[in-house]
């Protein structure tokens, strides 16, 4: 995850209690569809298309700090959005942060 305190633009998605610890979440800033989950007590977010065939990584099911795409199976790590199925798939992530009970994700 990036540095909170970088250049991003840090825009409010959701807020704390929106997501059950262990799913994940669509959130849209703009024309982007980012796939935010709740894990082990953190927030991280990552682009929400799947690289193979574009299916929503947020409906995907989470396992040891890893999604898994829910059309075909493809796992990536949630932390840095490596595509640990196939080389060269990997996803974007977004730093995220908490301000009181607002979540922020960092365009
Ligand atoms: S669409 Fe994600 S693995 Fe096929």
């Amino acid at each position: 995850m990036s540095d909170p305190g970088d250049s991003h633009n840090f825009v409010p998605v959701a807020r704390v209690g929106d997501i059950e610890s262990g799913k994940g979440k669509l959130v849209k800033v703009d024309a982007r569809e980012i796939a935010l989950f709740f894990i082990d007590g953190e927030y991280l977010a990552i682009k929400n298309f799947c690289p193979h065939e574009a299916d929503a990584l947020w409906r995907g099911r989470v396992e040891e700090g890893a999604v898994i795409c829910p059309n075909h199976g493809w796992r990536f790590e949630l932390k840095t959005g490596k595509c640990t199925s196939l080389g060269d798939r990997d996803v974007r992530t977004y730093p995220v942060k908490v301000e009181g009970d607002r979540i922020l994700v960092g365009i």
